[in-house]
């Protein structure tokens, strides 16, 4: 029976190690010495890096910046709605040969999406805008600087004098501060200008008010027992160039009173006259929340519309920006570019975005927990993070350019 012997042999037979074998699966991991790599190194999702973010951020910065309006219901809904739809996979696609690059305001863009604008981004962590203008200037996408920027346009054009370099406006009262602005970002070469239009008061973001945040923060009893708990950012904003706002005098105090002291209320859609008149180039028009105003804006000419509702950070169960966009495509989508965002913290977010008909996608917090984690390289890894997961969801669904992405592709609730 010599030749059934192997049946009697099970798998689950032990044996003694041979050191030949248990050198195969010996591997010596080369050590990591550089700690702010070694923290980068375990997040493997946005959401991670925003957990090492909320660790290492002083808690009224880390609010400011996670936080929403009022109850944060904006907030929730869009991202309930990113984890709720369901995703449809063609499959038997060549998909070998990937292209996720899209064609925006004429010109084709790495990647579809781009870094948002956000103010303050200073205070987040110390290097700011211009790390974020050279991370998407690298990897080759767009990034809108803030009017409430704590960097100038210049230093961001010298940051990266390759990059798609846009501007977001607000319109103050004071009209001559604005037309400047538009100025100085037409001589630094700046492509774009993003009208923001859903800040005619601030909205109430309860965090900031129960944490006391003050811009810039404020030395109390608080902040200063908080110095302990995070030395690294305390020592990075006390050994820096103080924090300011670098586009506009601030006379202090809380975010919601100096927007409301700066901005003009009294604006309308005749305005989009007066910015035409001091801005040649592609104008963008974010915050729009109803197919009505979509249409209103296109009829004017805008280059682009934002579906977006701010993150959830101004009116509280604001419509769901991925909710509204079909419907805004169909009714602008042949005469202007429809981008969205809000709630977007995976690539595969941005490609179901795409799939339900976007053009770019913008995202904020997700870039701002890679910079409050690690600084520039923090922000190279969320950047890194949203890439592969774009990559990776379009070749699961079976589309080898953005063009074939389609609503046969995503399923909403
Ligand atoms: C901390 C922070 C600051 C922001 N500041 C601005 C701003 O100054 N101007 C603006 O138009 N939008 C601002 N936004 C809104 C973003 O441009 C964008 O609409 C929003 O972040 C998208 O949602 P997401 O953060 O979920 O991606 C800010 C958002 C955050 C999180």
């Amino acid at each position: 029976m010599a030749g059934t012997a192997f049946l009697e042999e099970s798998v689950a037979d032990r044996q003694v190690p041979r050191w030949s074998e248990l050198k195969e699966l010996l591997r010596v991991q080369p050590m990591e010495l550089n700690p702010t790599e070694r923290r980068l190194a375990k997040a493997v999702t946005i959401a991670d890096l925003r957990t090492i973010a909320k660790r290492r951020t002083p808690r009224a910065v880390f609010d400011y910046t996670d936080g929403a309006a009022e109850q944060e219901i904006s907030l929730r809904r869009a991202r309930d709605l990113y984890d709720s739809l369901e995703m449809r996979p063609s499959v038997l696609r060549d998909v070998s040969a990937l292209d996720p690059s899209v064609e925006v305001l004429g010109r084709r863009s790495a990647w579809p999406f781009a870094f948002a604008p956000t103010g303050f981004t200073r205070m987040m962590q110390h290097e700011g805008e211009p790390a974020v203008a050279r991370v998407a200037e690298q990897t080759g996408i767009p990034y809108a600087l803030s009017t409430l920027g704590t960097s100038t346009i210049e230093e961001v054009a010298a940051a990266a004098p390759d990059g798609r370099n846009w501007f977001q406006l607000y319109v103050w009262r004071d009209r001559g501060a604005a037309e400047d602005l538009m100025q100085r970002a037409k001589d630094s070469g700046f492509e774009a200008l993003i009208l923001t239009v859903d800040v005619p008061v601030a909205g109430a973001r309860h965090r900031d008010t129960r944490n006391g945040l003050a811009i810039p923060p404020a030395l109390t009893l608080r902040t200063i027992a908080d110095g302990a708990r995070h030395p690294h950012w305390w020592l990075n904003l006390l050994t820096t160039r103080p924090l300011t706002f670098a586009s506009l005098q601030s006379s202090g105090g809380t975010v919601a009173e100096m927007i409301d002291r700066l901005f003009d209320p009294s604006m309308t859609i005749a305005d989009l006259d007066w910015l035409r008149g001091h801005w040649d180039g592609p104008l963008v028009v974010k915050g729009i929340q109803t197919v009505e105003d979509a249409a209103r804006v296109a009829e004017t000419g805008a280059d682009a519309i934002v579906v977006s509702n701010h993150g959830g950070r101004q009116l509280d169960r604001a419509p769901v920006p991925l909710r509204l966009l079909p419907d805004v495509v169909d009714k602008v989508g042949d005469r202007t570019e429809v981008w969205l965002d809000t709630g977007v913290m995976r690539g595969s977010d941005i490609v179901a975005a795409h799939a339900l008909g976007a053009r770019l996608v913008l995202v904020g917090r997700a870039y701002l927990y890679g910079l409050m984690a690690g600084g520039e390289r923090g922000v190279q890894r969320a950047a890194q993070l949203l890439t592969d997961e774009v990559r990776r969801t379009m070749a699961l669904l079976g589309a080898a350019t953005v063009a074939d992405l389609g609503p046969q592709h995503v399923k909403l609730p």
